[in-house]
This record gives C-alpha cells, structure tokens and sequence, in this order.
C-alpha cells in the first residue's frame, strides 16, 4: 500500500506537478479560482491559488480519482475492494475530465455514468441499481432506454423537437421491485468550483427560500435539509441533483460506496442486501478498503477544481434577457467569498420542475418532480471537454434550447417568455449561457 503510494507520487512528481506548475508561472495576476484553460481540460485545473505542497495533494488526488479499482483477491492490495456489485471501477469512467457523463444518449443500453437511484426496494436491491459485479456475483438488472419525440413550433414558425427518455429496467435478478418504487435517473455532473458551493454560508442559501411564494413570482424554493454523517446532524443539502449530500466528503465516500461498493470511515458497510447471498459471500477487502488518507485526499482534489473563466461576448443582451425573463431567479448568479466574487448561477435550492421531468415508479406513476437548481458554469464547455452538450439530470436535452424547454412548474413563466423571444434574442440568451 505505501510503496504504491510512494510510487504515484514519483511519478507524478515527475509529470504532471511541473507542467502545471509552468502554466501557473506564465501567468502572474491570477484569479484565485478561475482558470483561463478552455481546452479539452478546462474542467480539470487546480485553484490557480494553491500552494505548492497543496498542488501536490491535489495530484494526488486527481491520481485515486482516475485509478481503476480491482475486485479482492487480485495481487495488489492497495486499489482493491472494486464491488461486490458496482457502477463503475473508476471515478474518471463516470465523470471523464472532470466534466458532464453521457447520460440517455442514445437507445439501447445505458451508459454507465448515467446511475438509477431506487427508493421502495432496500430489501432486495439497496438505493441504487448496480448493473454490474465482480466475478461470481451478478449484477442486479439492466437499464436501456427508449425515446418518445414531441415537437413544437415558436411563434415565429421555427420548429423544435424533445425527446423524453423513456427508462426500462430488465433482468432483475431478485425479484421484480414493489411497483412503488422510485426509479430517479442521474448523470455524472461536472466537477468544477465545488469547494466554493461548500463555502457558500446555508443562511445566504435559506434567505432565498420562498417555500410559500409568498412574493408570487411563481416561484417557491425549498432547502434540502440532510443528514451530516460526520457530526449527524440535520444541515444545507448542496450536492447531487437532488441536493442530497451535504458535504464534498460525503458525496465522494457515498460515491465510492454506492457506485464502487468500496467502504470508508463514513460508510462502512458494502451494499449488498441480505438476499443477495453471493454478494454477502464474495470476498471483501479491508474492513476499511478506502482509507481516510485517500478520501482527504480525492476530497481535497474535488474541492479544489478551478472554475473556467467567463469567455467574452459582443454585447450583453443575452445577459439582460435571462435577468429580463426569470433565469436569475432560481440560477441567481453570484456570491462574494472572502471578498473575492464567484459566479455559480445557482441558489442551490430544490424547486419543482413539473412532471415532464418527474422520476417515475416501476409502476409508471409520476413521482418527485424536485429538483436542485444546477450550477451554469462550466456549461458551455461541455461540449469541448466531453464532445457533447447533454444537459438536465438524465442528459435528455441536447443543449441549451432544448434543456429551457423542459423547464416546467416553478420555471413555466421563464420558459413561456422564452417561447415568446424572437430568434435574435433566443440566440442572444444561448449564447450567454454558453459563455458561463
Ligand atoms: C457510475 C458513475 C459514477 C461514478 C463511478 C462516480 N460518480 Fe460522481 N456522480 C455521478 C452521478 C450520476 C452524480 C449525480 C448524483 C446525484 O444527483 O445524486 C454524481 C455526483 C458527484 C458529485 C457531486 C457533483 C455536484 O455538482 O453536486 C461529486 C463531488 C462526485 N460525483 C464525485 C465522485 C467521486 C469522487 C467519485 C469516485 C469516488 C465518483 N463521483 C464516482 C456518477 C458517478
Ligand atoms: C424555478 C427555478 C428555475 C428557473 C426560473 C430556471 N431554471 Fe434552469 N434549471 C432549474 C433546475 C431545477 C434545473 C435542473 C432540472 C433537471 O435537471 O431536471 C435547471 C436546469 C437548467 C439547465 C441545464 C443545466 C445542466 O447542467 O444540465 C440550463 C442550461 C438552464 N437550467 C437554464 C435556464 C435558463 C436559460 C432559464 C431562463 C429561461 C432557466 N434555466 C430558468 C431551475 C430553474
């Protein structure tokens, strides 16, 4: 394990710390956040800034975040405890430099950084769906999608088209689930200026809650409050596209857990449920097979990504018209932090997105129609870093145009005053989105 270790960080001392460490030379006046990289790795820059020995941990980080894990039993001891059933063997399959996963793609099969949280069948399955497993184990069931199109016209005769995922679960291996049970599809997200939504003081995001709308701008807002597994108590929801995690901790021990079946101190137990017996039977790693060492470390590189800078436009019309039509409201653009302003587009809320976007049950019932408001920065760049722009929490919009149409409840007014732009302005406010 140490000598592994030892071995990453000579290798990495002899790549990648210096190169970065160059970049950084080049540029005196730094934003202490932002990065001016807008290549293929916008998404994966330290805080310009970090110090030295900080960097390093950060690379070190970056290191566990991309190491492929193995099942026990294989020869190395350091990267094993991979399952018994899983997602995913890496952190970097799922959310590839740092940025967007693919999410419902394409019919057929889904790919694997788009995960299917179950609420309604702990007894047979645990709260997620892990499709695959280590030898001897078999994965739970199968997620493939399907697509329904709808169309629809603007004003001014241009016509667009939507299409809805349609997600079937198959080959369950226990059992079909009760018919009540949630099925919420998620995307791998982006990965940039997490510590800096960690920084945001909860009373700065509870002010902004309107839960009654009692200002009747149709929009409410509600706070996730979520369980601190470190101090157990009940605080701010910022992470996920529910809001569910509260820390970047958390979130990362919840991913190597859930979506790995690797242990930390946060969460110790694998996640096979008592009927799955060759699961329980499988060989497991250490007790503890993701030490606290290697969770600060992926923590403190997950904290740390540097936020891509604002790229320029001719003028700032699409800027007034997402003030002008509601965008702000929910995607409120920006915070001070230590003096210094950042600029999320986000009021970390959980608002309701009306029922074209709802998780569904097994049954087909319309579920939770809440969702988190997402972080627009980064958003442009998807397409540079992860050859795609597929936005919303299954990735079902191709890009900016069609991820304002499915906007719904909370969001119809903003949407229904987008459908009334004119094709300038609907350019306009696109183009501003993709310059965040
Ligand atoms: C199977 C694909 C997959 C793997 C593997 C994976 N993630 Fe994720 N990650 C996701 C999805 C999907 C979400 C959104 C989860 C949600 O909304 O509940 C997410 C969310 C996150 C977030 C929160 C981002 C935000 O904007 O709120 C962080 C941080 C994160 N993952 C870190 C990690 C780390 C660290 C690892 C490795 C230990 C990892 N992930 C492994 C799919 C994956
Ligand atoms: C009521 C709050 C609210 C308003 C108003 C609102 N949004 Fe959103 N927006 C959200 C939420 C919540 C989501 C995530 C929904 C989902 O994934 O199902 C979202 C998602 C998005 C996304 C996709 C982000 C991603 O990372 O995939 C874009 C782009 C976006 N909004 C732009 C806009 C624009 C432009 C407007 C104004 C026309 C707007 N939003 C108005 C709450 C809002």
């Amino acid at each position: 394990m140490i000598r592994t270790l030892a071995f990453i960080l000579l290798t990495l001392s002899s790549a990648a710390v210096p190169t970065a460490e160059t970049a950084a030379a080049q540029r005196p006046a730094e934003h202490p956040f932002e990065t001016p990289d807008f290549s293929r790795n916008a998404f994966g820059n330290p805080f310009p800034k970090l110090n030295r020995d900080e960097r390093r941990e950060f690379f070190v980080g970056n290191s566990f975040f991309k190491l492929a894990w193995v099942q026990t039993g294989a020869t190395t001891t350091a990267r094993d405890g991979l399952g018994p059933t899983f997602n995913a063997v890496s952190c970097s399959g799922c959310h590839l430099l740092d940025g967007r996963g693919m999410g419902a793609a394409r019919e057929g099969h889904a790919h694997v950084s788009l995960l299917f949280r179950l609420d309604g069948a702990e007894e047979q399955y645990g709260s997620q769906l892990n499709p695959f497993a280590v030898a001897s184990v078999s994965g739970e069931a199968q997620p493939f999608i399907k697509f329904e199109t709808e169309s629809g016209v603007f004003p001014d005769g241009e016509a667009y088209e939507l299409r809805r995922p349609i997600f079937n679960l198959i080959n369950w291996m226990f059992g079909e689930p009760p018919k009540n049970t949630r099925v919420s599809a998620r995307v791998a997200n982006q990965l940039i200026g997490l510590g800096l939504l960690e920084d945001i003081p909860a009373a700065e995001i509870e002010a902004m809650a309107d839960p009654e709308d009692k200002d009747q701008d149709g929009i409410s807002g509600r706070p996730a409050y979520v369980l601190d597994l470190r101090t157990g108590a009940m605080v701010l929801g910022r992470f996920g596209w529910k809001a569910e995690q509260p820390t970047v901790e958390q979130q990362n021990a919840a991913a190597f857990n859930g979506d790995m079946g690797l242990t930390s101190a946060l969460f110790p137990n694998e996640n096979c449920p008592s009927v799955q017996l060759a699961c329980q039977a499988a060989p497991k790693g250490n007790a503890i097979e993701v030490d606290d060492h290697i969770l600060s470390r992926v923590t403190m590189y997950m904290r740390s990504l540097a936020v891509p800078v604002r790229r320029k436009l001719p003028d700032d019309n699409g800027q007034k018209t997402f003030t002008r039509i509601g965008c702000a409201n929910c995607h409120r653009p920006g915070y001070t932090l230590d003096g210094v302003a950042v600029f999320p587009y986000t009021d970390l809320l959980l608002h309701d997105m009306g029922p074209g976007l709802a998780d569904k049950s097994v049954g087909g019932d319309l579920l939770a129609t809440e969702w988190r408001t997402p972080p627009l920065w980064g958003v442009g760049l998807i397409q540079t870093v992860n050859n795609h722009q597929n936005l919303m929490h299954d990735g079902r919009a191709r890009g900016v145009q069609e991820a304002i149409l499915w906007h719904d409840g909370e969001s119809a007014r903003a949407k229904n005053a987008y459908l009334q732009l004119n094709k300038a302005e609907r350019q306009g406010l696109i183009d501003f989105v993709n310059s965040l």
